[in-house]
């Protein structure tokens, strides 16, 4: 085992729905460098456990702490502002616009011009391909091209330039992100969560695809029925043995 301090710890989450224990007692680690996987059946709470995780849920007890500091997440801003970012399954991109405005959405550099503000576009542009390059690993070929021609790897790197464009981002949560992509999408964007994984974003990746999982995770954190089931060593484990946490029993011998 890894002797590092973790970037983020959750320590005992419990989370109930009325009479439905979603989480009891879950605890995650999350090292610096490393891709975590989190996987379970449909109803574990592995989307209950990330919403705890980035403020959409208060769970009813337990503790995140971030770089060893509690973090008090109330809200989706305060886990934003606390340096956890997500990427959902959808992505959240606006078609019509090209990489950069995507990447600024809501928050563009102004420039004054006869003292009013306007959206200082050279520099979104510039500041734009810095964070692709630096951060995410690609060059995107046409930059002014709206995003809706671009393929599902490269919308996939815009959202996640998205997420990561701040500098003190310390955690990204990419929920199923190959869930909707095809074969050679899926390829390029797991590429893509290993290469931002490589420059310094420690990532959870929730996804119940077994080979995707094997293919870039370090860590895999099983939840089944609200609990965390088990945590291996992708190195050192196999999709049968993470299948028999799944479902809670060993399986017969497969080959
Ligand atoms: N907002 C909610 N209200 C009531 N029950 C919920 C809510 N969100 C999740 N649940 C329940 O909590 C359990 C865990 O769900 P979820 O975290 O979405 O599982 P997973 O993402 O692993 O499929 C399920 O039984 C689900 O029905
Ligand atoms: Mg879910």
């Amino acid at each position: 085992m890894t002797m590092k301090t973790p970037v983020l710890q959750m320590k005992g989450v419990t989370k109930s729905f009325g009479g439905l224990r979603a989480l009891i007692d879950v605890d995650l680690e999350l090292y610096p460098d490393e891709i975590l996987a989190i996987v379970g059946d449909n109803g574990a709470g592995k989307s209950t456990l990330i919403k705890v995780l980035t403020g959409i849920y208060q769970a009813d007890s337990g503790t995140t702490e971030l770089n060893g500091q509690p973090a008090n997440i109330k809200s989706r801003q305060d886990s934003l502002e606390v340096g956890i970012a997500t990427v959902y399954q959808d992505l959240g991109l606006v078609d019509t616009l090209s990489a950069a405005p995507n990447i600024f959405l809501g928050d563009e550099p102004k420039k004054k011009i006869l003292g009013l503000p306007f959206i200082d576009n050279e520099k979104m542009r510039r500041d734009a391909e810095e964070i692709l390059h630096t951060k995410v690993g690609v060059a995107l070929p046409n930059p002014d091209e709206p995003i809706r021609d671009y393929s599902g790897g490269q919308r996939q790197a815009v959202a996640i330039a998205r997420a990561v464009r701040a500098n003190d981002i310390h955690v990204l949560v990419m929920d199923e992100p190959t869930a909707a992509l095809g074969p050679e999408e899926t390829k390029n964007t797991l590429e893509l969560i290993k290469t931002v994984r490589g420059r310094g974003t420690p990532i959870i990746l929730i996804s119940h695809n077994l080979d995707h999982v094997f293919s870039v995770a370090d860590r895999v954190q099983v939840m089944r029925g609200g609990m965390r089931a088990g945590v291996v060593e992708a190195a050192k484990s196999n999709k049968q043995e993470v299948l028999g946490l799944i479902v809670g029993s060993e399986l017969q011998e497969a080959s």
